[in-house]
């Protein structure tokens, strides 16, 4: 079976299991669309991530799948916050929750999916269950520390390429962590072993959160399921963003970029503009660049776990990110 094919079987299995594992139906207006959001499929990266990690430290994927369901539910629940938070009306192509319903509904769709996430850990993970808690404890408080730095940024005057890099390290590198401490833990994986498999992930997780601010920005709308363009409509303090305010000097660009500051945000219509000016001052091939040395950088961590056919799979794995479109 080719990697290609693999990914695609463990993700068809976590979907599955998603949806096997949300038993209740009522209240339909909880239920309804929290199956909503959890049917309208996604990458399952955290899912996979789990099963990879675990198969790699010499366990089985299959012991490993509830475990990555649970985690791929908490990812869900942040992005469902994270819609409502970021005023985003779409999402994997389909109205966001609070957008087709309101935002107690958006609200108590992301609370339930925390409370599933434990259940389905008490329940179904046996190995290293208090460690497991604790590993997936330490990713929700780190994501909404990270969350907070992001949204406080937005009205921030100074933010640093560190203030940056901590906040992502934060808001989206602390769930592929957990997703890889969590595989590493239930597949049986030494504490090097899966100290190697944390220092992985966070580096894949700084790789994924700038090649997302550069997708916003580059991507096809169909591809990417939402308009593009989101983040500078926003204000949101993104790679590309930081890296501007360091780089631009003409200033035409200055202006622009000091009226993103002062307005947290443009209008759709400027959002090409903002385009020209990333690509005028190097910004959209230095995204790429650094994107390229953190999956790189993740990639290099991987040579301290047993080599073999699972440990290709997850450098195939990382591969497949950094290619990603959407
Ligand atoms: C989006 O995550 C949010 C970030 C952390 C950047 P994904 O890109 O993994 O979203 P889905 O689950 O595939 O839709
Ligand atoms: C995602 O950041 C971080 C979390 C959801 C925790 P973004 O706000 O950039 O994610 P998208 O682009 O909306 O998916
Ligand atoms: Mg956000
Ligand atoms: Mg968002
Ligand atoms: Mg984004």
């Amino acid at each position: 079976m080719t990697f290609e094919a693999r990914y695609q079987q463990y993700r068809a299995q976590a979907d599955q299991r998603m949806i096997e594992l949300l038993e209740r139906t009522e209240p339909q207006s909880l239920y309804g669309p929290t199956r909503y959001v959890l049917e309208a499929g996604g990458k399952r990266v955290r899912a996979v991530l789990v099963m990879l990690a675990a198969e790699a430290v010499g366990g089985q994927p299959s012991q490993a799948l509830d475990a990555g369901v649970a985690v791929e539910i908490l990812h869900n629940f942040t992005l469902v916050h994270d819609d409502i938070m970021d005023r985003s009306a779409t999402r994997r192509g389909q109205q966001t929750v609070h957008t087709r319903w309101d935002e107690g509904t958006a609200i108590l769709v992301g609370d339930v999916m925390i409370g599933i996430t434990y259940q389905i850990i008490l329940r179904s993970i046996q190995t290293r269950q208090p460690q497991v808690l604790a590993a997936i404890s330490q990713g929700l408080v780190d994501v909404c520390e990270g969350q907070m730095l992001d949204k406080d940024f937005e009205t921030r005057t100074h933010v640093q390429m560190d203030d940056y890099l901590q906040m992502i390290t934060m808001k989206t590198g602390r769930l592929l962590e957990t997703a890889a401490e969590v595989g590493g833990l239930v597949g049986g994986g030494t504490p090097m072993q899966i100290a190697a498999l944390c220092q992985y992930a966070r580096h894949l997780g700084l790789a994924f959160q700038i090649q997302d601010d550069l997708l916003d920005i580059t991507a096809a709308a169909d591809e990417l399921g939402k308009p593009i363009g989101g983040d500078v409509m926003e204000g949101k303090r993104t790679w590309l963003v930081v890296q501007s305010l360091e780089r631009a000097t003409s200033p035409q660009d200055r202006q622009l970029l000091a009226r993103f500051l002062s307005n947290k945000g443009l209008p759709p219509e400027d959002v090409p503009a903002m385009r020209e000016l990333y690509q005028r001052n190097g910004v959209i091939d230095a995204a790429q660049e650094e994107v390229r040395l953190h999956t790189e950088r993740a990639e290099s961590e991987l040579q301290h776990l047993p080599e073999g056919e699972a440990r290709q799979m997850l450098a195939w794995f990382t591969q497949m990110l950094l290619n990603r479109r959407f």
